[in-house]
């Protein structure tokens, strides 16, 4: 994991004062250009996830969606969105949490998840943890499913967003170097 870790970071682009001034975004778009990248990607999730039983991937709007079908397919798994207000037809779970700044919702149609499912939940970056803390609020406390593990491929350590998530919790490319090994 840690290989492929290493060649993935290189595909970062940084870019200085985006989305605002002062602001280091370092844009994980150009992994999803490669298809070689794109693979080791999804190889990396998987060989993360090793064995377990995955019944699904729940994968957050918008750039959740980017990776979280591929995992998906690549571990046996169903893939289940969690989107934002108003998107999604029939019934559906509400989730409000707390972002940067102010607050946000998330909505996961009711049904798909069936009780006691082994669920992942998959974003591109962990910042505040609000958006994840709403993804596991539908899964776990709405649906009934088990939130097994979080999956990012980015971290925003200094916002301290994994104290708040009652899962465990891995990313790929940054923060908790230690548990790359393996
Ligand atoms: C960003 C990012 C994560 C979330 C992380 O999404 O893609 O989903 O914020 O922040 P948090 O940990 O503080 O909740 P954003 O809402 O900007 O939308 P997008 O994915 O549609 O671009
Ligand atoms: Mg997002």
């Amino acid at each position: 994991i840690q290989t492929l870790a290493e060649e993935l970071r290189g595909c970062l682009k940084k870019f200085p004062n985006f989305p605002l001034e002062g602001i280091l975004f370092e844009d994980f778009l150009p992994i999803f250009a490669d298809p070689k990248h794109f693979q080791k990607l999804i190889d990396a999730f998987k060989l993360h996830l090793g064995d377990r039983k995955i019944d699904y991937i729940v994968g957050l709007e918008s750039r959740g969606f980017l990776f979280g079908p591929a995992l998906a397919l690549a571990v046996g798994a169903g893939f289940i969105p969690v989107r934002k207000p108003g998107k999604l037809p029939g019934p559906v779970y509400v989730a409000e949490f707390q972002k940067e700044y102010g607050s946000d919702k998330f909505e996961m149609q009711q049904g798909v998840v069936p009780k006691g499912a082994n669920v992942v939940i998959v974003d591109d970056i962990l910042a505040t943890g609000g958006s994840a803390t709403g993804a596991y609020e539908l899964v776990e406390e709405k649906s009934g499913g088990k939130v097994v593990e979080f999956l990012f491929v980015m971290e925003l350590d200094f916002l301290k967003g994994r104290d708040k998530l009652k899962a465990p919790v891995f990313t790929l490319l940054s923060g908790q170097p230690e548990k790359l090994g393996s």
